[in-house]
């Protein structure tokens, strides 16, 4: 549980940052809200007090009925010298919606009013998500602002695209989730174990093309590596994810890249290789696709194609002659029945893997298209361990406890921790 800080700027998207409220109470944070005047023109400050417990300030003279305490502190008996004790005492600070407005204040370190103070005087980590029209977003000025925040370390959660608050414009510049907002100020709050290293994930499931409509594919969702990558960028990495077909949102703070088939995954995965020091390969990679795809579409009425199939190259096995001896490499095998373990051990020695992360799909419930999963972890220094069915955040815990590992193994303790990350300031 910390002490989050919610900086409500005065844009439309406002409304999402009372659902964010709501999820940061609802996951034990304790949440005081300080709002523009702007805001309060989109969302009131009543809506903000029933679902926070506590008075939302709004200017630097207001004194603070709470006295400067978050929800569930007691109330001090002596009014906090300083207009600032909110901010003092916060873990983290989000400001959500960050209007072009509030962006440009805080790049150019105004405090004309209590927000931009707070930002001003934050000692605690900033993360700052914007809104606003997309023209706004990507006006040169407002792109700069944002370069200059990001400089200070503070952490920007991009706007998504879509349709905009303004009638049929569509565009990029819709604050992000507040599921995604909460993400980002709780990879700040955890320790930061992985902090400087980068982990290169890929996911979801690779597709053949037969012709220009069809293709040969697989059930995966793309849903455990997603949560590698959420669980990675939680301790504190820098995240780069090569998704092939996902169905899923991707998660906030890392750098995507989309293939579609075996050969684009393993083209983008040898262009990553040399910039990452772990490997999560929990993409499920066609071993097949057909020979020669056709251009256009195949028409019944010339008969039943007769597919050929060549096999794709076999992305982990190259990798293992190209990788650093400081990487750590973890592959994933889905195996069909009670042999699962052995296969998966098979894999782990012939593709020269540091772990290999077994899930048996003879069982129902658990693994493609589903929430959870079932795994043994095994690692090349003959380390065992397994993994009892549980959502695949859990597993992703699982696995990345193990990368820590591996990773003090290969580079040393002190390289394995060396957290660069350093406080953000406005
Ligand atoms: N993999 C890969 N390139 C491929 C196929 C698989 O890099 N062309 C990777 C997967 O991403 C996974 C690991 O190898 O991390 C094991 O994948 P799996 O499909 O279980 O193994 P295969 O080697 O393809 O063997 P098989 O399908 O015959 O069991």
């Amino acid at each position: 549980m910390a002490r989050l800080l919610l900086g409500v700027s005065g844009g439309i998207a406002a409304y999402k940052a009372l659902e964010a409220a709501r999820l940061a109470v609802k996951r034990g944070h304790a949440v005081r809200v300080i709002q523009t005047r702007a805001s309060e023109r989109f969302v009131g400050r009543a809506s903000f007090e029933a679902i926070t417990g506590a008075p939302v300030l709004r200017s630097e003279f207001e004194p603070d009925p709470a006295r400067g305490a978050y929800p569930g502190e007691p109330v001090p008996e002596r009014v906090p010298i300083s207009h600032l004790a909110l901010v003092d005492r916060a873990h983290v600070l989000l400001i959500a919606p960050a209007t072009a407005n509030t962006l440009a204040k805080l790049a150019h370190g105004q405090a004309d009013n209590l927000l931009s103070a707070a930002a001003l005087a934050a000692g605690c980590p900033v993360v700052v998500a914007p809104a606003m029209n997309s023209r706004m977003y990507t006006h040169p000025a407002t792109v700069a602002n944002l370069e200059v925040l990001r400089a200070r370390g503070v952490m920007v959660v991009p706007p998504g695209e879509g349709d905009l608050a303004s009638y049929s414009e569509h565009g990029i510049g819709r604050l992000a989730e507040p599921e995604q907002l909460l993400e980002a100020c709780e990879s700040l709050l955890t320790p930061h174990p992985l902090g400087g290293a980068r982990v290169l994930v890929t996911a979801g499931g690779t597709r053949e093309p037969i012709d220009s409509v069809r293709f040969l594919g697989n059930r995966s969702s793309g849903r455990m590596g997603f949560a590698l990558a959420r669980e990675a960028v939680r301790r504190g990495a820098e995240v780069v994810a090569i998704t092939a077909h996902v169905t899923l949102e991707p998660p906030v703070m890392v750098r995507l890249k989309r293939v579609q088939t075996a050969a684009e995954l393993a083209g983008a995965c040898r262009r990553e290789l040399a910039h990452c020091d772990v490997l999560l390969m929990s993409a499920a990679v066609a071993d097949f696709r057909p020979l020669g795809p056709v251009d256009g579409k195949l028409k019944k009425d010339e008969g039943v194609p007769q597919l050929e199939l060549e096999p794709t190259e076999d992305v982990l096995s190259q990798i293992a002659e190209l990788r650093r001896p400081d990487q750590v490499i973890v592959g994933f095998a889905a195996e069909y029945g009670p042999d699962a373990v052995s296969l998966g051990r098979g894999k782990l020695e012939r593709k020269r893997l540091d772990a290999i992360v077994i899930n048996d799909i003879s069982r129902a419930g658990i693994g493609f298209e589903s929430e959870d999963n079932e795994v043994t972890i095994l690692a090349a220094d003959g380390t065992e361990r397994h993994v009892p069915q549980s959502r695949k955040d859990e597993v992703a815990r699982a696995v990345l406890d193990e990368v820590e590992r591996l990773r003090e193994l290969r580079v040393g303790l002190d390289g394995a921790r060396a957290d660069t990350r350093s406080p953000a300031r406005i």
